[in-house]
């Protein structure tokens, strides 16, 4: 099969749109240049990869087969970008970094005094929730990942650096905010949370602690933002469970409170993850020897309020 580079790399932009516009505006080129390479494409392979039914765009079972290997072979072609970046040294790379929806509230601090020590480099920053960082792992699309701990069994690699406490927050004219000594756990079973999204690792966290020891919440609002669990717990809407670094302003403000219930926090511990089989980039080991080691430790003691 004789195809080029430029076709493949055309082809993967067409159907990860499904469209032949949106790819020409992607790469700067005009609609019909992206047509006839794609007709090529075809041509070589002797099969039609993309069919129109109505006006949708649909991939055929072998466009499929071509889009997984096109992506694939986009790749590896960053991948040998990096190596060779490598060879000419750390101080001009790329990171790509992708952060659990918690993790913002600390990891901007963390590049920016990373960014310090490699100078010239430059940063994407996609911050999602859990399920959607193990699919980024799984499909090689990021480099590094700051998560809770990695499922076992995904062929994964991840080191705890820092522990990530969970607790209950309560606005401070709650009537439990009131209350002396340790609440216990069963009472939390008269209020209403405010919680995260399911496929959320705080979420997951939380879940599995409430059901381990038999204890059922009753739920209101569910959001994908601990900000809005933040506001509404303060508004007066019900309890909330969120991690301790998410808290820095609203406890100095004194618009929230945390309050003292049975076995809280929850200790969890937020891990550096990759792909066991990715060959990391320079610039991504760096990364992960600067945030694991006497630097990333003294910044992740600061990260938590007093
Ligand atoms: P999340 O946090 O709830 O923002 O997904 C990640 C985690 O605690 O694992």
């Amino acid at each position: 099969m004789h195809l080029t580079l430029r076709q493949l790399t055309l082809f993967e932009s067409v159907a990860r749109h499904l469209s032949y516009t949106r790819a020409a505006e992607e790469l700067h080129l005009s609609q019909p240049a992206v047509s006839m390479q794609v007709r090529q494409l075809e041509e070589a392979a002797g099969l039609p990869l993309l069919e129109r039914m109505g006006k949708r765009l649909y991939l055929t079972e072998a466009g499929q087969e071509v889009y997984d290997y096109a992506r694939r072979i986009g790749q590896q072609l960053q991948e040998l970008d990096e190596v060779m970046a490598s060879l000419r040294g750390v101080q001009r790379g790329h990171l790509r970094l992708s952060v659990a929806t918690t993790a913002k509230s600390f990891a901007t601090r963390i590049l920016a005094a990373f960014s310090r020590r490699y100078e010239g480099i430059s940063y994407s920053l996609d911050v999602t929730n859990r399920k959607t960082l193990l699919g980024q792992l799984e499909n090689n699309e990021t480099d590094l990942v700051i998560m809770g701990q990695p499922p076992k069994g995904l062929d994964l690699e991840g080191q705890a650096f820092m522990e990530n406490p969970l607790v209950v927050i309560a606005s401070p004219d709650h009537p439990l905010a009131q209350e002396a000594g340790p609440i216990p756990l069963q009472r939390l079973e008269q209020e209403t949370f405010v919680v995260r999204e399911r496929e959320s690792g705080t979420r997951i966290a939380m879940e599995r602690f409430f059901s381990e020891r038999d204890i059922r919440l009753q739920t209101g609002i569910e959001t994908t933002s601990n900000t809005t669990i933040k506001r509404a717990v303060e508004a007066g809407l019900g309890l909330g469970i969120v991690s301790l670094h998410t808290l820095r302003l609203e406890l100095m403000a004194g618009t929230l409170v945390v309050l003292e219930v049975e076995e809280f926090p929850i200790i969890r511990h937020w891990h550096l993850v990759h792909r066991r089989d990715k060959r990391l980039p320079p610039i991504a080991r760096a990364f992960q020897e600067f945030l694991t080691g006497p630097e990333g430790r003294e910044l992740g003691s600061h990260s938590l309020p007093d």
